[in-house]
């Protein structure tokens, strides 16, 4: 599967760097919610899950995570550690997230309001439903 990362301008001199995100500019969405992901205890697992309607941009604002993405067609393992770099998750892409370093802060932009229904935690069921979906997409004869 295609992995798209978008690298952030950054504004940087003596005193520190700074990075901006913009709606619609280098955010290619509309920013309808954003939480972050910190604390975590080592060894966790999270995700495990994909969703049917929802894009999203995770930058690891601190530290670093291993993210597992796989469409249907396999797993591609995307490590984020740098600031000024963000990865885009499209619908129906199953994602697992872990390795997280002990600092980590992983901010994640979303075009949606949270939405349990918009879950797919069965990896099964993702599978039946990413073939179909890639069936109307063209992507599969
Ligand atoms: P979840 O999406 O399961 O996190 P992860 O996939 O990283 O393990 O969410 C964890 C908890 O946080 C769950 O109780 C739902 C809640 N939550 C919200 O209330 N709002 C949100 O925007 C998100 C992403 C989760």
């Amino acid at each position: 599967m295609d992995i798209e990362r978008i690298h952030f301008q950054q504004h940087g001199d003596h005193g520190g760097q700074l990075v901006s995100l913009e709606e619609e500019r280098n955010v290619p969405f509309e920013i309808r919610r954003v939480y972050y992901i910190f604390a975590t205890q080592p060894k966790v697992h999270r995700g495990r899950h994909a969703h049917r309607h929802l894009r999203q941009l995770a930058v690891a604002v601190r530290g670093s995570v291993t993210i597992l993405l796989d469409d249907g067609t396999g797993p591609v393992e995307v490590v984020l550690n740098d600031p000024s770099q963000g990865l885009l998750l499209g619908d129906m892409v199953w994602r697992e997230l872990y390795d997280f370093s002990d600092d980590c802060v992983l901010m994640v932009l979303a075009d949606q309001f949270y939405d349990p229904a918009d879950y797919i935690t069965d990896y099964d069921e993702f599978l039946r439903e990413a073939n179909g979906y890639r069936r109307v997409e063209g992507a599969v004869a």
